[in-house]
């Protein structure tokens, strides 16, 4: 049985954050939001725990937790040699949608680290997510909360969803705020690689550290070995469009029309007088889209649309992160 608690996110019940804290500590497994997407939490030093989170997700094996923590010293249970640009790097964005790729310590659980001699890290920026780790004391491993391979969750009932019965608690703190997962930063090469772009930008960390990488997609997959397995999809087949008219976007939704329901996510307003036409209109930001686009997927699945055309936006700041779980969701693309 799931059960799930709703709690005021400002201000969380201490007993729904102590009986999720008791679950972990007793092997179990809690989602909980966190200012990017929904997490899936366990143990982070308890083997049995970790075996159990692969299983409810159905994750692949070869494909790496992040460890979350409440503070700086817990970095230490988790992570070695952390060098002096990292420490600057976890002043200025920790906590944040900042995870950090840095050398193992042994006492973290095995199948964690997929067999990797690092571990990733972040402190998330939302109080339910930090109080849980305090009051568990111990680091929480937690991916997004999804089934594997389908859209992260940005809202609790998305859990419910993909993983009714599977975990034991959802704490429920309402929508996430960013919407899309965090920038994954490896810090155990020089100069320090992008593996999955975020919130905190090339820009910004290039800003505070100088020189960094972005990975190309050859070296992501050998540094970041889940990257390999289809990601952030819905049911639907999802067809990405870039830099093209209201009319010519319009022209694609009703050529896919012939083969049954169309959804449409967009800042371009499209209107076909069709009732298998199912428009969700976001707005042009990247902000916008980031905290849009993951529950628009969903919720046009869930009403049957056979594809979804989603429209692109520019790659620039954050739009760089949007871009890339829209390429890596789409089934074609047409430019
Ligand atoms: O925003 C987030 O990061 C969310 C919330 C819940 O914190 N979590 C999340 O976890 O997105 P997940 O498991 O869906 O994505 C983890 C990413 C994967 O791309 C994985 O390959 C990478 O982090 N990763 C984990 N450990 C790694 C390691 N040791 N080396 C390289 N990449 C690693
Ligand atoms: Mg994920």
């Amino acid at each position: 049985m799931t059960q799930v608690i709703l709690l005021d996110p400002a201000l969380p019940q201490q007993e729904a954050i102590d009986l999720g804290a008791s679950i972990i500590r007793d092997g179990g497994l809690v989602a909980f939001p966190t200012e990017t997407v929904y997490g899936l939490g366990a143990d982070a030093m308890n083997e049995r725990a970790i075996q159990k989170l692969f299983q409810a997700k159905g994750r692949p094996a070869d494909n790496p937790l992040i460890v979350h923590i409440s503070d700086r010293d817990m970095l230490d249970r988790v992570a070695t040699g952390v060098s002096p640009q990292g420490e600057r790097l976890i002043e200025r964005f920790w906590p944040g949608p900042l995870t950090l790729v840095l050398k193992r310590q042994p006492e973290v659980a095995t199948s964690l680290s997929a067999g990797l001699p690092s571990v990733a890290v972040r402190m998330p920026a939302n109080k339910i997510a930090l109080e849980l780790i305090i009051a568990a004391r111990t680091p929480i491993a937690a991916p997004s909360a999804n089934a594997s391979g389908r859209p992260s969750p940005t809202i609790a009932a998305h859990v419910l969803d993909d993983l009714g019965g599977r975990v034991d608690l959802i704490l429920d703190g309402g929508p996430t705020s960013i919407g899309i997962e965090s920038t994954v930063l490896d810090l155990t090469t020089e100069p320090p690689m992008i593996l999955r772009p975020g919130a905190i930008t090339r820009e910004m960390l290039i800003e505070l550290i100088g020189s960094v990488d972005q990975a190309t997609s050859r070296e992501e997959l050998r540094r970041s070995p889940g990257t390999r397995h289809q990601h952030y999809s819905p049911r639907a087949r999802v067809l990405l469009v870039e830099h093209r008219s209201s009319e010519s976007i319009e022209l694609i939704c009703r050529e896919r029309l012939t083969e049954g329901a169309v959804g449409f996510i967009g800042h371009t307003r499209v209107a076909i007088d069709d009732d298998r036409f199912l428009a969700i209109a976001v707005g042009s930001s990247a902000d916008d889209y980031a905290r849009a686009i993951y529950s628009a997927l969903r919720e046009l699945d869930q009403k049957g649309a056979r594809a979804i055309v989603v429209e692109g936006i520019s790659e620039d700041g954050k739009g760089a992160a949007v871009m890339d779980r829209l390429r890596r969701a789409a089934s074609g693309v047409i430019e």
